[in-house]
This record gives C-alpha cells, structure tokens and sequence, in this order.
C-alpha cells in the first residue's frame, strides 16, 4: 500500500487469505455501552469497546455532558475501563455545542439521551453528518414534549431542549431504523407509561437486548419494542463483542479471492446483523456459522469462509435490507463477481448514509466496466465471472468507511492495483482493516 495525496494505492495480495483472526468491537453495541453507561446511576464496566472515530464521537459528547470516563486502551487494541453516569440528577449543561463528527448513531441517539433533562444543547456534525435527515428523529421526539430549533429544520445544526415531562407515545416509524427506534425508546425510559415502536421491518436490536443489562426492561416481537417508563438505568458490566460489519469485508474477500479460506472469531451473530452471510449463501458462496457463546444478550462465535467460483445472482428482499443495510455496497461488488443478475430490493435507505450509497455503487462498479443500476429503489447488479480490474482505476471513497474498504477489496482481491481516495476514512468504524488483511494474506 502506498500513499500519496490523500489517495492511497492498494495491490493485490501476494497469496490468498488463510487462517484466523478477530476483528474489533462491534461499533453500534459499543456506542450503546458508552451512552447507556453515561446515563447510568454508578459505574458500568465496559471492554472490547471499539477505538474508532465514530466511537470517540459518542465518547467526547458523554465526557461534555458530565460522564466520568475511564477506560484504557488494552494489547488487542480495544478499549476497556469504567464509565460512571450522571444517572438521576442528569447531565450537566455543556459549554458548547456538541460535535458529532461523522457519527450518525453519535448524534441521533443523543437526541433520545438528551431528551429527558431541561438543558439547551446544540447538536452538530461534519459535513456529511449535516446532510443527514434528522426529521425521522425529531419528529417522534417532539410528540413526546422535546423542542427543537430552529423550528422546521430538517438537518443538524439543531438546538435540543429536553423536558422532565415526557410523554409516553406510540410510534409507527415510517422506515426501519435502529437509530429512530433507540432514539425513542432511550427517551421513553423517563416518560410515565409505556412507549413502544413498531417498524416496517425488523432492525438490529441491541438496545432492547442492552437495557435490561442496565435494569431497564424492554419488551420486544416482530417489528415492535417497548420500554416501560419511568426508569433510571443502573451501571452493569458490558463486554463489545467483534463487529459483523467489519467481518463482512474478510468473508466477502475470502469468497472472492482464490484459494482462501478464513475464520473470523468473537463476532457478534445477532441474527438482524449477519444477513449478509445469508445472502452470500443464497449467491451460492461457501460460508457458515458456529456460534460459541453469549456477551450478555448478545450471541457471538465464528464466521468462516472459503473462495468459491461460480457465484450466481440472487435477490434480496425489502424486508431482509435492514439484516445488510451497512454490507449492501461490499455485497454489491460480490455480486458483480457473480453469474447473473443480482436485485436489492427496496434500498432507499443507503441514499441517506455517509454518502449516497446506491449512487456510489453504480458509478464505483462502472468503473470496472460492470453494469449496475437502479431502479425505482431497487438496486441491480449484472455479474461477470472472469471480471477482470482495468488498469488504472481510481475510486472515490467520498469519505465513507464502507466504501473505502468495497473498493480497497477490488484491488486486494484482483488482478490489479487500483487506487482509493481518502481510504483513511476506515478509521470510521475499522482502523486496523489493512493489516488485518494483510495478516491473513501472509
Ligand atoms: C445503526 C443503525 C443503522 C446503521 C448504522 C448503525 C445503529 O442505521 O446503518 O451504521 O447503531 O443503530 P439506521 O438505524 O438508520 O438504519
């Protein structure tokens, strides 16, 4: 790898990926630990924390509103260490605005932790983050008595004011969202009464599987979620374990360079988390699943996965886009590997992430000559088994983690090296992605 003005050059790997690895801490489970913790009466216990720039995001903004942090990093890169919240006397008003980085689950669950205590405090971001709708958030929260400003305002920078008084409510969230789903049910901890959440689909679940951890109790079904109000959390002990979505790179560049064969350890297998594996499957790839145990509520264990020729298309349902909402682009090149067409169904969503998304796929994968399109807010890709990487193909990362890594992948994985600007935006969510896989290539 080389690096030269921002743009950096990635080859082939000398041979193929062997062997086991782990990968770091799950990035949405770490962002809960340290934001319920910061709520919590007393000191929680967190390790395997993720050390990434999203995670540092939720970090400073507990650290500004009174949260005592300390944890330290530990050999296997993770952070670990103690939290103690501002539990029921609440956070302190901060001296300025709270800057949420790139940090999307930083900034939209802070809007529900924020929710219940009458301080003003002012939510901004990068400029990515201040493209972000936060009206999914501010909407359900302003039913509940919270104040945003300035009124009507969809993006950040918002000024939220909280109140003591919130109001129960239930919501029918017009999109699956594990961010929106949070956001109120953090604030329906203080609210008299019950609030509950339903979906269009399932999304991930780790805040109703984390709150009764804190002696919160949820209850959950098939598209709903309810906390019963009021509550204050309780400092408990939470190990992170490793992230799916960082694993997914591994496994997906295991099925797609030859020879490879690879296991990654101590990954979270919560089942609305590692649909991609599934969908890997359905393109015929060689992949499974052991599980080995549990992180609280959390099932963790091993994902392994072989090279395998003859990958074929597959369509994904709309109501499984939630189980891969952040693996779509990595799945989208796989499939541009594969024989036949592949369909996403019903991917709106990835229009709203760090960057457009589905635009970036299209335009990534035409740069290898590979047809990809979309349609209504279908996403389609029409593989090429012998795809081979022209020579001197520049990708634009747009600062976005998981694109940085897709495309990394095409020249880790290819015939050729290919060139990535603003790779370091891995520092998102995986720092340690390159060494990783180069580790497993030696
Ligand atoms: C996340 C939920 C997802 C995901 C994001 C992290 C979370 O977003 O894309 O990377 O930790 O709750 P949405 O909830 O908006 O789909």
């Amino acid at each position: 790898m080389s690096n030269e003005s921002n743009t950096t050059t990635v080859s082939p790997l000398i041979s193929p990926l062997h062997g086991s690895t782990g990968v770091p801490g799950d990035k949405s489970i770490s962002h809960r630990a340290v934001l319920f913790a910061a709520m919590a009466e007393g000191t929680s216990r967190l390790s395997g924390v993720l050390d990434s720039d999203d995670v540092r995001s939720s970090l400073k903004a507990v650290k500004q509103l009174g949260a005592q942090i300390s944890l330290e990093k530990t050999p296997d890169g993770s952070l670990a260490g103690g939290i103690t919240g501002w539990g029921a006397k609440g956070p302190v008003q901060p001296d300025g605005p709270i800057d949420c980085g790139n940090s999307g689950t930083t900034a939209r669950l802070l809007m529900g932790v924020l929710a219940p205590w009458d301080i003003s405090v002012e939510i901004t971001g990068d400029e990515s983050l201040q493209r972000r709708p936060m009206r999914r958030i501010t909407a359900p929260l302003m039913k509940m008595g919270v104040r945003f400003e300035p009124e009507g305002r969809e993006t950040l920078p918002l000024t939220e004011t909280g109140t003591r008084d919130l109001r129960a409510i239930t919501y029918d969230a017009p999109m699956a969202s594990a961010q929106l789903k949070t956001a109120v049910l953090l604030a329906g901890m203080y609210a008299k009464g019950t609030t509950t959440l339903n979906e269009p689909s399932p999304s991930r679940n780790h805040t109703e599987l984390m709150l009764p951890e804190f002696g919160i109790s949820t209850t959950a079904a098939d598209r709903t979620a309810s906390v019963q109000g009021p509550g204050v959390p309780q400092g408990c002990e939470v190990r992170v374990p490793g992230d799916p979505s960082s694993a997914a790179f591994l496994v997906c560049a295991a099925v797609m360079k030859p020879g490879s064969s690879i296991q990654v350890e101590n990954v979270s297998l919560n089942t609305a988390r590692i649909g991609f594996t599934r969908t890997l499957e359905r393109m015929g790839a060689d992949v499974n699943v052991r599980h080995a145990g549990s992180a609280g509520k959390e099932p963790y264990g091993i994902i392994s996965a072989c090279y395998t020729p003859n990958l074929h298309g597959c369509e994904v349902p709309a109501d499984k886009i939630a189980t891969i909402v952040d693996e779509v682009p990595v799945l989208a090149l796989v499939a541009a590997h594969a024989r036949g067409v592949t369909v996403f169904r019903e991917v709106s969503e990835l229009r709203v992430k760090e960057t457009d998304r589905l635009a970036a796929v299209v335009e990534g994968l035409g740069l290898l000559g590979v047809d990809a399109w979309v349609d209504g807010n279908d996403l389609y890709v029409e593989g090429q088994p012998d795809l081979s990487v022209p020579a001197g193909v520049v990708f634009d990362s747009k600062n976005d983690h998981r694109l940085a890594m897709t495309w990394a992948l095409v020249g880790l994985c290819g015939n050729a090296p290919v060139e990535v600007a603003n790779f370091d935006s891995v520092k998102i969510s995986y720092p340690q992605f390159l060494s990783d896989i180069e580790g497993l290539a030696r």
